[in-house]
């Protein structure tokens, strides 16, 4: 079985993240969504609230299954047989950060790291932009799917319109 990895904060899952998740998953025959567990970040939403949504929006692909982690990605993905690491590159800003890691990665396990371009419609998109423009009452409808976009609203009061 081709088996990938996703890994991530997810806090929360984006469209620009589904992107990724949804292409790998026509490439591999079975996806990891990896949600990184940083007790120094707790975030806006727990481990559990984030492979929630990630579990219900990302249930149509049918080939790809959530879970969380700590420690190093590459320990997990020896653990796992996971050979390959999809990530997804938004601009030439994240390029340096995820080069370092992918060579790190495979130099420390032999993992390989896919990078996909992301659709462009997303590449300004991060969770953390996500949640300061909520957070701040500004609009975030089409940005995320409506499922996370309720729990964003619930987390910010009525501010994400
Ligand atoms: O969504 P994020 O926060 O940008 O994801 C970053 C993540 C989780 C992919 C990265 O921080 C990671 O792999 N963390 C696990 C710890 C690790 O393996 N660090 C060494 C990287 S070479």
């Amino acid at each position: 079985m081709r088996r990938a990895v996703c890994p991530g904060s997810f806090d929360p899952v984006t469209w620009g993240h589904l992107d990724i998740i949804g292409r790998a998953s026509t490439l591999y025959d079975e996806v990891v969504v990896a949600v990184l567990i940083n007790q120094s970040k707790p975030g806006m939403f727990t481990i559990a609230e984030r492979e929630e949504l990630l579990r219900e929006v990302t249930a149509p692909y049918g080939n790809v299954v959530i879970d969380s982690f700590h420690g190093l990605l590459v320990d997990y993905c020896r653990a796992r047989d996971i050979p390959v690491i999809v990530k997804g590159l938004r601009a030439v800003s994240d390029f340096d950060y995820e080069l370092q890691m992918a060579q790190m990665n495979n130099r420390l396990a032999g993992v390989q790291t896919l990078f996909m371009a992301t659709n462009p419609e997303f590449s300004f998109l991060s969770s953390s932009l996500l949640k300061e423009v909520a957070r701040y009452g500004g609009d975030v409808s089409g940005l995320v799917p409506e499922l996370v976009l309720d729990a964003l609203r619930e987390r910010v009061g009525t501010a994400a319109s």
